[in-house]
């Protein structure tokens, strides 16, 4: 028998073909591969500050430090003198320490600071303006860093910051974009609109960007340590800056502020060990409680992106989101049952309770501790040849913070005073609610979700990730390490998935494009679930650890601009 098949036919079957092929086998590309060390953050320029140090034989906390400071400049809606974050270190002999540098409320905050008369919350009050900022806590935080744990000389590892800053650098388009998409909001402050502005046009890609100011204030904290920051000049300018609009930082705040060195939080998930960020960060507690939940199942290849693994992952993160709302706050001032959040038999009552069926976040209230236990922000994660990883997570808050650059200093403030709960049960930016574990008091730290994690295998770096997103990160980081452990994906093709996300409230799914095919999507309606707004979610820098072949992985997030650097 002769088949013939005409060249139109051909021409169909192997398009059809192409698809098939497009649809099954292509992944995403490499992970950037190296043997000697890798730094992955949302800035090229900054990668790539840190790769100069690793090069120069610094270590993964040298690194950290020069790339935290040179995402001061190169990436101005998250990386940042004026606000605050975390930072998890795993050190080649076997300790694990976590660094909080988050934002306080300065002394004369109250907790009825962003009610109105009538004891309406006003959201603009927390989010906008200069009652907005807690006192920042970055620069604090990455010289307690490189003292503590980092092996060069400040002077060094700032420099390259103060280079950008002064000469400059050639602004790749979409960060001119995203500052001429501000300009109507930094109009609203002369210091913002000098900055961010050439002559009050907007900046174009290719052109060069020049911080003349913040140059200024990298070379004082160079010159004097922590008091080029907290004391002095930039101490007398940002304490203008927020008493001139009404806030509430003063020079005592700025004195005072300390970062603190915190025990992480850790669990483990099928035989790897994670090391997370402990409280006033909600992400390690919140993660390491989903992976509880979740080690309960039993996940398969062809499992991934159904209905039934979607059910599972979403009913874990609502349970866990009831908790982080009633429980999680500044263990300082707060007894934050961590042990028994943390704990498997907890995981496992939960586990117990969840059915083939969407359980409605009504029905769903956090746990009863037992009576006797006491868009934006950045992630980068950094490796070295000695064995030390860096996974740290900084932030103003939202995207360039309240907008407001400290006049004369040339950096943004926070406006992470909204990380409070300004109100039991208001929800802030990123619809997350609060109660008394989160309420403002005085020298407080605002709850976070930044999850800056670690995961180890034998003892030793596997994996390092991160991300963005407010009240999404967690979840983000989730679905990565899922992807890695269960689903035995590279760092590159665990990033770029499409994700999903469940807060307990808003009761409703919110997934990424392509997260949820039409028949899964229908499925998971059938189940008794709302899908709500297609949004992207985090932008997560991750590392993976082959050590028996000894290669570094490195992959930054295709929803960022950033880059994996390694050597
Ligand atoms: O600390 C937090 O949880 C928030 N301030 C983080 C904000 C954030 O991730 C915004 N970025 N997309």
């Amino acid at each position: 028998m002769q088949i013939s098949i005409s060249s139109k036919n051909l021409k169909k079957i192997i398009l059809i073909f192409l698809v098939i092929y497009t649809l099954v086998f292509a992944e995403a590309p490499d992970p950037v591969r190296a043997r000697n060390g890798m730094v992955v953050s949302a800035s090229e320029l900054a990668s790539k500050v840190g790769l100069h140090i690793l090069k120069k034989g610094g270590n993964a906390v040298d690194a950290a430090v020069a790339t935290g400071f040179a995402l001061a400049v190169t990436y101005p809606s998250a990386g940042n003198l004026g606000g605050g974050g975390f930072m998890v270190i795993h050190l080649n002999d076997g300790r694990n320490v976590t660094i909080d540098y988050r934002e306080k409320a300065p002394v004369s905050a109250h907790r009825n600071m962003f009610l109105d008369s009538l004891g309406n919350y006003d959201p603009e009050l927390s989010s906008e303006g200069v009652t907005s900022s807690g006192v920042p806590g970055s620069v604090a935080g990455l010289l307690y860093a490189l003292e503590e744990y980092g092996t060069m000389k400040l002077a060094d590892v700032i420099q390259p910051a103060i280079n950008l800053a002064q000469n400059g650098f050639q602004l790749d388009y979409r960060t001119a974009r995203s500052f001429a998409s501000m300009l109507d909001a930094f109009s609203k402050y002369p210091s913002s609109f000098k900055v961010f502005s050439k002559d009050g046009e907007p900046y174009n890609e290719g052109e060069i960007f020049r911080q003349p100011d913040l140059a200024k204030t990298l070379k004082l904290i160079k010159e004097k340590g922590r008091d080029g920051f907290y004391k002095g000049e930039t101490a007398d300018l940002i304490v203008k800056q927020v008493q001139s609009n009404g806030g509430y930082i003063t020079h005592e705040d700025l004195a005072k502020y300390n970062a603190v060195e915190r025990e992480p939080v850790t669990g483990t998930y099928r035989g790897y060990e994670i090391v997370s960020m402990a409280p006033p960060s909600s992400g390690g507690i919140v993660l390491i409680e989903m992976l509880n939940i979740l080690e309960n199942y039993e996940f398969k290849q062809e499992d991934w992106g159904s209905s039934k693994y979607i059910h599972h992952l979403v009913e874990a993160m609502k349970y866990a989101y009831a908790d982080r709302t009633v429980h999680l706050g500044d263990e300082d001032f707060y007894p934050v049952p961590k042990e028994w959040l943390l704990s498997k038999e907890y995981a496992k009552e939960i586990f117990n309770k969840i059915t083939e069926e969407a359980t409605p976040s009504d029905q769903i209230s956090a746990g009863v501790p037992p009576a006797n236990e006491s868009e934006e922000t950045t992630h980068y994660s950094v490796y070295d040849a000695f064995g030390n990883a860096v996974s740290t997570t900084t932030t103003i808050n939202s995207s360039y913070g309240n907008k407001i650059v400290v006049d004369g200093a040339g950096f943004l403030l926070n406006n992470e005073m909204d990380d409070f709960s300004a109100k039991p049960g208001e929800p802030n930016q990123f619809g997350l609610r609060g109660a008394e574990a989160n309420s403002i008091q005085p020298e407080k730290r605002m709850l976070s979700s930044m999850t800056p994690t670690i995961v180890l295998q034998e003892k030793k770096p596997y994996l390092i990730v991160g991300s963005p997103g407010g009240s999404t990160i967690m979840t983000v980081v989730l679905q990565v390490i899922l992807n890695c452990i269960d689903f035995k994906m590279d760092i590159q093709n665990a990033i770029n998935q499409p994700r999903i996300h469940h807060q307990w409230l808003p009761d409703e799914i919110q997934p990424e494009r392509y997260a949820l095919p039409l028949d899964v999507k229908n499925n998971l309606i059938s189940m008794g679930y709302k899908i709500g707004r297609t949004r992207s979610l985090g932008r997560a820098e991750g590392i993976i650890i082959d050590h028996e072949n000894n290669i570094i992985y490195g992959a930054t997030d295709p929803r960022g601009n950033g880059s994996a650097e390694g050597f």
